[in-house]
């Protein structure tokens, strides 16, 4: 069949969102100083944080301007004592990642007169980050956005690269849109009040990042565990604030080849095809994201040594590290145990992947590696997936 074809091209539709601005700052995180300082024509700002976020000591200043403070209700509103500014607070955690929470952040933006160039400013978690940027990016189709990330893990990841959205029921981050922030501003020293559990799991998408893209940052993390427990000392300040810059800047680089994950992006997702699995199976919350992706970081490796892609050595060196860690590497996740034979429990989270969304087809693909920094997307036979799950055990 002949057809005639035209094509009709516009410039980008958010002029705001082709470039981001990250800022790094040092010492006490100091929101009011961060945020609220400058000159009176400033655009009116929809603030967004969480019930914990706006607790902590560090938000006092910041949250007074808004005649609010410690113990603020979920779902509360306030107006900002001189000018146009609101802060909406929402629960705290995935479980708040709701598209009622979204439209809670309209609504307010639209109770207080909210135009196109008002800037929505998510200050949280990897949760308050997406939905934040999702509100901005569907109010008046599309408002100004701009992050502080205040877990580890929203500052090396959610908060970069413009991946925005809520949960859908049972969904994972099923709606949403890819919406880039106009500024993100980094301050290392938030972490410091997370707890260690929260830590823990941002430090395994750093270990992610490193295994992708740094070398030199692996090989600190191999030779420094001590960080696992050691925010609070000096002796790690400075490595923890390099390994954020690395872990930004590489993905910052990252997504500007590839903002829509239709090629090198796909490489972020080690570990997260296991990882995913477990965490579906062994049943909601029971296995943390990073503990996930840690483990899935290890069956990574097992199945690129079976490939014949790693060497044995490769594929030890990187358990031994997660184990250093305190992370899980064995083919059975302890979290799966009584849940059938060997066999029986490999399949199960073998199924979880084939409905993981981000397989196309029936086939699994994953993302695995020769060595440090050298990396490869491949499929997989049903067979060599099995045995590092345990199935020949
Ligand atoms: N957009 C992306 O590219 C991307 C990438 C990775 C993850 N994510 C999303 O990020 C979310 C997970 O983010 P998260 O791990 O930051 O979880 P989170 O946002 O739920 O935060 C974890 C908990 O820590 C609290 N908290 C935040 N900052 C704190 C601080 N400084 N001190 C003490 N407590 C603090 C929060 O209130 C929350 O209770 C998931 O929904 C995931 O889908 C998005």
């Amino acid at each position: 069949m002949n057809y005639e074809e035209k094509i009709i091209e516009y410039p980008p539709v958010h002029p705001g969102t082709d470039r981001t601005f990250i800022r790094f700052y040092e010492g006490e995180p100091n929101p009011k100083a961060m945020l609220l300082g400058g000159c009176d024509e400033m655009p009116q700002r929809v603030f967004v944080t969480d019930t914990t976020v706006s607790s902590l000591p560090c938000m006092d200043e910041f949250t007074a301007e808004f005649g609010t403070g410690k113990g603020a209700a979920a779902n509360s509103v306030h107006k900002r004592r001189s000018g146009k500014d609101i802060l909406v607070i929402l629960g705290a955690g995935e479980p708040f990642k709701t598209i009622e929470s979204v439209l809670s952040i309209v609504a307010a933006a639209l109770d207080a007169n909210g135009q196109r160039s008002t800037v929505f400013v998510g200050i949280g978690g990897g949760v308050i980050t997406d939905m934040t940027a999702f509100a901005a990016s569907i109010f008046k189709r599309g408002a100004r956005c701009e992050l502080v990330p205040t877990t580890l893990l929203s500052m090396v990841d959610a908060a970069v690269g413009g991946k925005t959205g809520c949960d859908f029921g049972s969904y994972k981050n099923m709606i949403g849109s890819f919406f880039p922030a106009q500024k993100i501003h980094i301050c290392p020293e938030f972490i410091k009040t997370l707890p260690q559990s929260e830590y823990r799991s941002g430090l395994a998408e750093v270990v992610k990042t490193a295994l992708l893209f740094s070398a030199p940052l692996f090989d600190k993390l191999e030779s420094n565990p001590g960080i696992l427990d050691g925010r609070g000392k000096s002796e790690f300040a400075p490595l923890i604030s390099e390994m954020i810059r690395t872990c930004v800047s590489e993905k910052a680089s990252v997504v500007e080849q590839d903002l829509t994950e239709k090629g090198m992006r796909m490489l972020l997702n080690l570990g997260h095809t296991f990882g995913h699995a477990l965490e579906t199976c062994a049943g909601l919350g029971k296995v943390a994201h990073g503990d996930g992706v840690a483990w899935g970081m290890a069956r990574a490796a097992d199945l690129s040594e079976r490939l014949g892609l790693c060497t044995k050595e490769y594929a030890e060196r990187v358990k031994r590290m997660l184990r250093s860690y305190t992370w899980e590497t064995s083919e059975i996740h302890p979290a799966m145990e009584g849940k059938g034979s060997a066999g029986d429990i490999a399949r199960t989270i073998f199924g979880a992947m084939k409905k993981d969304k981000k397989n196309s087809s029936s086939k699994v693909r994953f993302v695995l590696q020769r060595g440090v920094c050298d990396t490869v997307i491949t499929e997989a036979d049903e067979g060599d997936v099995l045995a590092v799950l345990g199935a020949e055990r």
